[in-house]
């Protein structure tokens, strides 16, 4: 699989009705099906919360020309198992039927079925409006602008489509950065990785979150001091989140537009973060972001594992000594049972340091793997960027260092990041590299 396939951003043909995921997967097309002109009904699932809401509703409904209603459900549950049977087309939503988890759902039914959802409101409440629009509704309507509004609404937003149509949905990959031993270098390098990223690709497209949960560095590596990290999240974690949600604990790295999700602030609160807040908050960021950059502690704990489950690409930092190369060898034979291979990546980091006479070749050779990445050492550079707190792609873009990491930023991107100027990006070897990496001659 090319892993530089890109920023996938999920741009449906334009028909009347975007195709189910499941259909897509089987490739099959859908025509027309519900707008203006189209000879099949639209179908409407109704999903209250008061009796007073089907009164108003469901009269509306079944008088429309060109209006299928489906069913009627009362519970979430209840709406998600139907809508994975039925394929709606659009679902009018009662804003109270998950009580507090109402945007989280909305999210999860445009992100998953790429659904039109359109939101009862029992009041007029510009704040909860906007709430549920931030969340992906394709509308709002107090109760009380039902019968007026109503038919009207349904149409426009029928007309407008899915979701998809109207703003590109996100899925992003989650590249998970994972060291064979400690100090090996994994946090320097993600976050130089997500820092170049952010830096070259358009704002609001990068995440970093740091999994360190006892000793995590992302902060002090970007000069941030957050207030705000994944214990005070997982402590108002309720079983439910959004993206809502989840922003207000996003750190902003101004310099490159980077987000970061921060490692709580004292080793003692990591065991405030579970394994489900932890995919949730990546299913979350993969339909915010490009990419999700994930920083993870050398210890294989249940977080720790959590990530590497859902990762598009897991990359091995290893490094020339014997204990990180032994390491590494563990590693990769545990990771190869659990993981396709295509999503493994190895990187060596000090690629040029000869204290112990090996060399990569005898690395890729002893391990079987080509290595994807070689980052050089420079001690100078890494110290000066980690006191300062000025990540070393910004402070010297040019040097060889950072030019391997905006290499490695490339291939994951699929798109030259950063890159010199030289006749290598310009037309050359380099470039070329790079489609026969994503190509996978390499
Ligand atoms: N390419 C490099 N050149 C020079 N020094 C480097 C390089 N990569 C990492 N270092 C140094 O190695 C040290 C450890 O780096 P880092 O904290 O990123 O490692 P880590 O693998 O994340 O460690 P931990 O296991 O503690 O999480 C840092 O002090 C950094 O300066
Ligand atoms: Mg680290």
């Amino acid at each position: 699989m090319a892993w530089g396939a890109s920023v996938r951003q999920v741009a449906l043909p334009v028909e009347c009705r975007p195709p189910h995921p499941k259909e897509a997967r089987k490739g099959a097309q859908r025509t027309a099906t519900f707008t203006e002109g189209c000879a099949m009904p639209a179908r409407v699932v109704l999903a209250i919360h008061h009796e007073q809401e089907q009164l108003a509703v469901a009269p509306i409904l079944t008088k429309m020309p060109g209006i299928d209603l489906v069913a009627t459900v009362t519970s979430p549950g209840e709406l998600e198992q139907l809508i994975a049977q039925q394929l709606p087309d659009l679902v009018i939503l009662s804003s109270e039927l998950a009580g507090g988890a109402t945007a989280g759902l909305i999210e999860r039914l445009v992100a998953r079925y790429r659904l039109a959802v359109l939101v009862l409101l029992p009041a007029e409440d510009l704040r909860t409006a906007r709430r549920f629009l931030k969340a992906g509704a394709a509308d709002v309507l107090p109760l009380s602008s039902v019968a007026d509004e109503l038919p009207e609404l349904i149409q426009t937003v029928l007309r407008q489509g899915a979701p998809a149509l109207r703003s590109p949905l996100q899925v992003g990959r989650i590249i998970v950065f994972y060291g064979t031993k400690g100090g090996v270098g994994t946090s320097l390098l993600a976050t130089n990785v997500a820092v170049a990223l952010a830096r070259y690709l358009p704002p609001e497209s990068v995440c970093l979150v740091d999994l360190d949960l006892q000793f995590g560095a992302t902060p002090m590596l970007l000069n941030l001091q957050p207030k705000m990290n994944l214990a005070t999240l997982a402590q108002r974690f309720q079983g439910e989140l959004d993206f809502e949600m989840l922003r207000s604990f996003l750190l902003l790295h101004s310099e490159s537009n980077l987000r970061v999700l921060a490692a709580p602030s004292r080793p003692e609160l990591a065991e405030l973060v579970t394994t489900y807040l932890i995919e949730r908050v990546l299913q979350v960021l993969k339909n915010h972001f490009a990419f999700i950059i994930v920083d993870t502690p050398n210890l294989l704990q249940d977080t720790t594992l959590a990530a590497l489950d859902a990762a598009d690409h897991i990359l091995i930092v290893t490094a020339l000594d014997l204990l990180a190369i032994r390491n590494a060898e563990i590693v990769l034979t545990m990771f190869q049972k659990l993981y396709p291979a295509e999503r493994l990546r190895l990187v060596l980091n000090r690629s040029n340091t000869r204290f112990g006479g090996l060399t990569p070749e005898q690395v890729e050779e002893h391990l079987r793997m080509t290595i994807a990445a070689r980052i050089p050492s420079d001690g100078q550079l890494a110290v000066t960027s980690i006191n300062e707190g000025v990540p070393f792609v910004l402070q010297a873009p040019d040097a060889p260092i950072s030019q391997a990491i905006f290499q490695l930023a490339s291939l994951i991107a699929g798109q030259p990041i950063g890159l010199r100027e030289t006749a290598e990006t310009t037309g050359g070897s380099l470039f070329r590299r790079l489609v026969g990496y994503l190509l996978g001659e390499e």
